[in-house]
This record gives C-alpha cells, sequence and structure tokens, in this order.
C-alpha cells in the first residue's frame, strides 16, 4: 500500500510509520518542516506540507492508497487546530479522489459505561481537557462524512512510549481497560493495532478503541 502520513514526526507517527514500514508498506511522510528523524527506509520519503491547508492535502495525497493520520496542534497552538486540520484532510482528499483514511483520535469520547464518556468522569485531569475536547470535536466531523472510508482509532487513557508486544485489544466506542481499571498501551503496540487497521479496514465509520 503507498501510504500517506500526516503527523509522521510525532511521537505516535514516527511509530506507525516504522510499523507500516516493517510490513512492506511504502510511506510519505509528512511534517511542516519536511523532516522526520530517525526513520532510515528506502520505502520512506519525508516531504513538508501543512495539514490546515486543503490545497497541499489534495496535491500530497494524490496517488496513495491511503492517508493516515497521526496529527495533532502543537503545544502552542490552539487544540482548535485539529478540526481545522480535519476538514482541510477531508476536503483535499476529495480533491485527490483518496477515500480511505485512519485518524487518531483521542480516549476522551470513549464510554466508560451507560451514557458516560471517559472526559465526563471525576478522575480526567483538567488539564487534559482542551486538548480531549478538540479530539471529540474532529470525531463529530468525520461522523458527518460519508464519502470516505474513515477509521477513528481511540488510544485508551494512557499512551506512552514503550516495547511493541503486537498484542492488543479493540472495543468499538467504549474504552480498553484491564479487570483491574487500568487502560493502557505503549505507542507500539498502537501503532500495530493502527496499521492493522489500515491493512483489513474491518473498523469504517466507526471509533475503534484499542488498549490492552
Ligand atoms: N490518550 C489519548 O487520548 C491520547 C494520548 C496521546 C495522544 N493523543 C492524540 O494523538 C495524536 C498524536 O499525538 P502525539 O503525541 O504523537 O503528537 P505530537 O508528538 O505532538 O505530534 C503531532 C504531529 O502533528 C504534526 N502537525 C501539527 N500541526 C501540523 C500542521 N499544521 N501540518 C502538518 N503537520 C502538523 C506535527 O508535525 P511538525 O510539528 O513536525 O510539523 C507532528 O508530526 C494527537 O491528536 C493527540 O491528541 C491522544
Amino acid at each position: 500500500m503507498d501510504v500517506l502520513l500526516l503527523g509522521a514526526s510525532g511521537r505516535i507517527g514516527r511509530r506507525i510509520a516504522s510499523e507500516l514500514l516493517d510490513r512492506g508498506h511504502a510511506v510519505t511522510g509528512v511534517s511542516r518542516s519536511g523532516e522526520v528523524d530517525g526513520i532510515d527506509d528506502a520505502d520512506f520519503v519525508a516531504v513538508a506540507g501543512d495539514a490546515t491547508q486543503p490545497d497541499q492535502i489534495a496535491r500530497l495525497a494524490a496517488g496513495h492508497d491511503a492517508v493516515a493520520s497521526a496529527l495533532g496542534p502543537s503545544d502552542d497552538e490552539s487544540p482548535d487546530r485539529l478540526s481545522t486540520m480535519l476538514e482541510a484532510v477531508v476536503d483535499g482528499m476529495r480533491r485527490a479522489s483518496v477515500d480511505r483514511l485512519v485518524w487518531t483520535g483521542g480516549a476522551g469520547i470513549l464510554n466508560v459505561g451507560p451514557d458516560t464518556q471517559l472526559i465526563e468522569t471525576e478522575d480526567f485531569p483538567e488539564e487534559w481537557k482542551p486538548v480531549a475536547s478538540a479530539a471529540i470535536d474532529a470525531y463529530g466531523i468525520l461522523d458527518g462524512v460519508d464519502d470516505l472510508r474513515w477509521t477513528y482509532v481511540a488510544p485508551p487513557a494512557l499512551i506512552e512510549p514503550g516495547e511493541r508486544t503486537g498484542e492488543y485489544r479493540t472495543a468499538r466506542g467504549e474504552l480498553v481497560a484491564t479487570e483491574d481499571g487500568d487502560s493502557h498501551i505503549s505507542m507500539e503496540d498502537f501503532a500495530v493495532a493502527f496499521a492493522d487497521e489500515l491493512e483489513t479496514g474491518d473498523a469504517v465509520h466507526t471509533q475503534l478503541a484499542v488498549g490492552y
């Protein structure tokens, strides 16, 4: 598969790039600078692009089989930029006639009980709320898109650099947690789940929650 990976220079994006390359896919990795550190593979090319610009997305996406995203606004930007980016990605993909999108979302939207989302729970850290709300707003945009085959891959509550075990569990729209309530995954195993979904297309038009 030829994949355009937005956010390839980010913490999660770099792991997705490595996972896809290890599986033999070709990856065009986008960052604003055009640089992606730490990836050296003949099937990888790093390019410059601004994901808030539909015309740039259209130009970059053309000829690819799918668009993958691990986009996130920088700390010095408003979290609302995420919605601007998603709108530009959808617009650009339509112009480029690329119809498969796998998007890295957030855990805040996931249900933890009947009619309760993780973001609504008492223990949800106040300082995470702006970013979590932005990821929920992004889902709201995707939910109205029916002409692209999109998947919103949602991490568990905690996702950190770690080991690739190849093990993970999924759920549709519900937080994945262990029996003792621990909800986490390594970024490496998140990348495995992300790549599996990109390859299979099993969870189109839904929230695919992943975790251990
Ligand atoms: N538990 C959770 O719910 C949870 C936990 C962690 C992360 N996440 C979400 O997962 C996503 C990725 O997280 P991360 O930690 O990997 O983020 P990160 O390290 O900050 O990476 C963000 C990426 O987005 C790119 N980017 C930002 N603005 C851009 C623009 N205008 N044009 C092109 N590229 C742009 C950055 O590229 P350059 O800056 O190099 O241009 C970078 O590659 C985020 O949406 C984050 O909110 C969710």
